[in-house]
């Protein structure tokens, strides 16, 4: 079932911008989301990644720039709009309840019932079958469906998130910052998942401020910086390290470097040099960096 095509964008921003009252949180931001590819948004604290995906995920309206999804022109107001486009979010802070078991999490808000409606009851014996056969078909074996959700690591809910996403039919799936509370391991099975919805053909945007999470998983980048974006660059023109200066704020790090310099005890040895970076790149304008 995974579409062959990688052509047309599923989601395409063009000069998007976005203020708060006269705050500029996002200017000028250009972004596609492709089928079966994952487009990373990296950024520091404040850089408007999550203003980002408030735009595409419905929460925020743009106010400069154009915004397609599936090659019309969209200006969501709910993100019950953007989810009928097929564009779903997964929230740090799951939607979850902690309590309940995992199927009833997985169809939380969209219960399947059955008998007339008088009689209306919740299919329990369909929920859970349709739950575990959709956590196996992502590669999620849980021993019990059963289990209260709170029971699971932070990277087995997060991939509970990812199918529920799925099963309910998201084309786009957008993610902010799904390891940013996890350890390696639980990190590896997140990006695991992440790797199995973009091979289940699913557009997906990866929110991240870990290069290397990034950089396992992603056939684009783009790194955010102040709001504008300040590298746009697909795996063939970026390669890790370069991603990582871009991403530390290397102008930052550099005059960290010399700051830490007369520190004892701070090793500042591998941190770049101002001479390294280059100045940064304008919006489009992907570095090479062979
Ligand atoms: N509702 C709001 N009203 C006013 N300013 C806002 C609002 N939301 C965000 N901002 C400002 O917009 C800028 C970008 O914020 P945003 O939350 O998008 O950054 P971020 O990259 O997600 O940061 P973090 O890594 O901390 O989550 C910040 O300067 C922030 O203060
Ligand atoms: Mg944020």
């Amino acid at each position: 079932m995974t579409p062959k095509d990688d052509g047309g964008a599923l989601v395409e921003l063009r000069g998007v911008g976005k203020s708060y009252g006269n705050i500029r949180a996002l200017s000028g931001v250009d972004l596609s989301v492709r089928p079966g590819r994952v487009t990373c948004v990296l950024g520091d604290n404040g850089a408007g990644k999550s203003t980002l995906i408030k735009i595409i995920s419905g929460l925020h309206r743009h106010t400069e720039g154009e915004f397609l999804a599936g090659g019309e022109p969209v200006s969501f107001s709910s993100p019950r709009e953007a989810l009928d486009r097929g564009i779903a979010t997964v929230y740090q802070d799951l939607a979850t309840v902690p309590l309940m078991p995992v199927w009833r999490n997985f169809f939380l808000g969209s219960e399947l019932t059955r008998g007339p409606r008088p009689v209306r009851r919740l299919d329990i014996a369909r929920m859970k079958r349709t739950a575990d056969q959709e956590l196996r078909a992502m590669g999620i074996v849980l021993d019990d469906l059963e289990q209260p959700l709170g029971t699971l690591s932070g990277g087995q809910r997060q991939s509970v998130a990812i199918a529920r996403a799925v099963h309910f039919g998201a084309r786009v799936l957008i993610l902010d910052e799904p390891t940013a509370a996890l350890g390696v391991r639980q990190s590896g099975v997140v990006l695991k998942y992440v790797a199995a919805a973009r091979d289940r053909g699913l557009g997906v945007v990866f929110i991240t401020h870990n290069p290397h999470h990034a950089y396992m998983v992603g056939d684009h980048f783009s790194v955010l910086r102040l709001g504008t974006m300040e590298l746009s660059a697909s795996r063939s023109e970026v390669g890790l390290e370069e991603l990582t200066n871009h991403m530390a704020g290397g102008a930052e790090l550099a005059a960290l470097k010399h700051e830490l310099a007369q520190v004892r005890g701070v090793d500042t040895g591998e941190l770049p040099e101002e001479s390294d970076l280059r100045t940064p790149a304008p919006t489009g304008a992907a570095g090479t960096s062979a």
